[in-house]
């Protein structure tokens, strides 16, 4: 079952400490196997857990990398392309070896089995340890937009114009976004032994809800986190503002065992 906990205080308090939690998570795991694989997210959700993580005393040049997805058709080193924001935002930040941190499709090979090389990747590595994920408006995550099966691996797929429109802003025109992408599938993403999905702001309140709550239905690509057994769901006050059950969640996070804490 879900562990969704609601961070009180303003956006920013609410941030950091969902990305100190997050960094716990994966302290623990980094502790207990220091080549640990990580299923690493781009997007702004995430940048408090780098951030969080990069400031402690722990080593992480052993640790093993795996980005949820890819753009298709961006110019190779665009800043833009997760490869060079996973770069940026998690290998430098953390001081991971950039040898160790793979992203769909980086390999060279063949756009059209470039899934099929990913999957293999991640199984040689024997799996992902914790996958970090956020969430789009449409209630994607990795880019599985509304529709992808939950038996889905990695694979090409078409972004939607919600989607594009919502990445608009981190490109000189929408028209440069790109219209396909490489994504883990959702059945990818279930394997990872532990899965913390983050979000923050009102945009994101129906996803989260139907990803909690919802029907599971590949409607909400997000509502596959259902049939995890070990999810963490990190939100702030505002994300959380659609959840029916916000009150019992606050009450399981603030009476939560000794153990557990
Ligand atoms: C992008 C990514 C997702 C991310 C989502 C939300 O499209 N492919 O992995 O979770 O959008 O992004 P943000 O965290 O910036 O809101």
């Amino acid at each position: 079952m879900a562990e969704v906990v609601i961070l009180p205080g303003t956006p920013d308090e609410a941030k950091a400490a969902a990305g100190e939690l997050a960094a716990d998570a994966i302290e623990r795991v980094v502790r207990a196997r220091p080549d640990a694989v990580l299923g690493l997210a781009t997007g702004s959700t995430p940048l408090p857990v780098w951030s969080a993580l990069a400031s402690r005393p722990l080593d992480l040049s052993r640790v093993r990398g795996f980005a949820l997805d890819e753009y298709i058709g961006l110019p190779s080193g665009h800043p833009e392309s997760y490869r060079a924001v996973i770069t940026r935002e998690v290998v430098d930040t953390l001081g991971l070896d950039p040898a160790l941190v793979h992203v769909p499709g980086d390999d060279g090979g063949p756009i059209e089995t470039a899934g099929e090389r990913y999957e293999a990747a991640i199984a040689a590595a024997g799996g992902v340890d914790v996958q970090v994920l956020g969430i789009g408006r449409t209630g994607h995550i990795g880019f599985n937009e509304p529709g992808s099966s939950f038996a889905s691996r990695t694979r090409v797929k078409t972004l939607t114009a919600a989607t594009r429109a919502d990445n608009a802003r981190f490109f000189s025109s929408p028209d440069e976004v790109p219209r396909h992408c490489l994504t883990q599938g959702l059945g990818t993403i279930l394997e990872a032994r532990a899965l913390v999905l983050l979000a923050f702001g009102e945009a994101k309140a129906d996803a989260v809800a139907g990803a909690v709550e919802g029907p599971v239905s590949a409607s909400v690509p997000g509502s596959a986190i259902q049939l995890h057994p070990e999810v963490t769901v990190l939100l702030d006050e505002a994300a959380a503002s659609k959840l029916r059950f916000a009150d019992y969640y606050r009450d399981a996070w603030d009476n939560r065992p000794d153990w557990a804490r």
